[in-house]
């Protein structure tokens, strides 16, 4: 017996079936799929955007300690051999930053939990961006500084890297007053960055910190 024998040939006449109104199911199903916070969510982080995110964010605590530990005024081979360690790292963060952005624009963020207050919503969407705009100046400030300083960069000591600007003592000076003010943002920022996810987990309990840590 064919399969087509086997369905069943008799239909409720078209007075007795229900009527569905398809023009209004669509027009459901169109709504639902375009509000603002289903049109590009995704339902969790990527494995890769979470590690781009540790990973820039390691390198940042390292580009850091490097810089704390730099004495004011640099006399010895084993202070320049630490500038050029900090250099090295800012490259590094300026190269993972734009996979992240790069992957970023192919993945979207989770929405927040729908019990997040709206102005929380916008304030983390403001924070991110800025958080991704200092990933790329702080390091793109920096190797402005050190080409108008007329110190090229080799990057791990093997890969010298161009001199966009010519040499020029208060350029540099200025730079490096961009650079720390950026870097002071940046501290700022990201203080209130870690108070948010860690009052997503103790106080809201919710899984804004578990979905960044990939435990979700
Ligand atoms: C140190 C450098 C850090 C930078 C530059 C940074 C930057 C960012 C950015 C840009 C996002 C948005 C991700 C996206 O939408 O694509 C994000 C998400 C997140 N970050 Fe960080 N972060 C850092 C460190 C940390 C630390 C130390 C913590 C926790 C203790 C943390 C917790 C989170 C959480 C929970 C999210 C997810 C927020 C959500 O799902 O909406 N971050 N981070």
């Amino acid at each position: 017996m064919s399969i087509l024998a086997a369905r069943p040939t008799v239909r409720p006449c078209a007075r007795h079936r229900p009527k569905i109104d398809r023009s209004a199911t669509l027009r459901l199903a169109l709504a639902i799929m375009h509000t603002p916070e289903t049109r590009f969510a995704a339902a969790a982080y990527t494995r890769t955007a979470i590690t781009l995110h540790w990973l820039v964010a390691a390198l940042i605590a390292g580009a850091f300690s490097v810089a704390w530990s730099l004495p004011e005024h640099l006399h010895t081979p084993a202070d320049f051999r630490l500038l050029s360690i900090h250099k090295w790292i800012g490259i590094t963060v300026f190269g993972a930053a734009t996979l992240r952005l790069l992957w970023r624009l192919g993945h979207p963020a989770p929405p927040l939990p729908s019990s997040t207050p709206l102005w929380q919503q916008r304030a983390a969407r403001g924070s991110h961006a800025l958080l991704y705009a200092l990933i790329f100046l702080i390091p793109l400030s920096g190797y402005l500084m050190s080409s108008a300083a007329g110190s090229q960069v080799v990057y791990l000591g093997v890969l010298p890297l161009p001199l966009p600007l010519a040499k020029d003592k208060a350029l540099a000076q200025e730079l490096f007053g961009v650079h720390q003010a950026l870097t002071t943002t940046l501290l700022v920022l990201l203080s209130v960055h870690v108070l948010a996810a860690l009052k997503h987990h103790f106080v809201d309990r919710d899984s804004v910190l578990r979905r960044i840590l990939g435990r979700e």
